[in-house]
């Protein structure tokens, strides 16, 4: 039976935040607070977390979305997309995509074509809760953990984040990142 070659984690390691890493797969366990709601206007804005560029919104019904900021088509970023029809539409060709990564419309395919139902963009659930966005990036997105506790999220995270910081705490853990103006 063959052994199995583990690398040993390095201090370094622990500020490395992408999806394959080590922590960032543990950060990847909890909400987050990704944005303040109020910084959420009605265009798309987009947010770097965990090392993921990503575009929040809120769709013409209200619903928050959270996609991967670059075209699953030719990657344009949607962060210059409009907002319209119950997703965001990409400005390059017209790609719609609800708040869960579905692409609507392929407005230069056949009118038949249901080439549009194999794509997904990549996508996280977002919440609402006192005036923050949180968002879980984790496994198992489609049930994700209840967003508890957001209460202390709230009264933990009020006093950090100002005009220009976010601040995303989880436990035992706090990092500041430059919000874009
Ligand atoms: S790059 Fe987005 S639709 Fe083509």
């Amino acid at each position: 039976m063959g052994t199995r070659k583990t690398r040993k984690i390095t201090d370094a390691d622990l500020t490395r935040v992408g999806p394959d890493t080590p922590a960032g797969q543990w950060l990847r366990r909890y909400w987050l607070a990704i944005s303040r709601a109020e910084d959420l206007k009605d265009i798309p804005l987009g947010v770097k977390n965990l090392n993921e560029e990503l575009v929040l919104f809120r769709d013409d019904r209200q619903r928050l979305g959270l996609l991967g900021r670059h075209c699953a088509h030719r990657g344009s970023s949607l962060e210059y997309g409009d907002v319209e029809c119950g997703g965001i539409r990409c400005p390059y060709h017209g790609w719609l995509y609800d708040v869960e990564g579905r692409c609507l419309e392929q407005p230069a395919e056949p009118e038949n074509s249901k080439f549009h139902l194999k794509v997904r963009q990549l996508w996280y659930p977002v919440k609402e809760f006192g005036g923050l966005i949180f968002a879980y990036m984790g496994p198992g997105r489609n049930s994700p953990r209840p967003c508890r506790d957001t209460r202390l999220w709230r009264a933990t995270t009020e006093s950090f984040i100002t005009k220009r910081l976010v601040t995303t705490i989880t436990i035992g853990s706090i990092s500041l990142r430059m919000r874009r103006t």
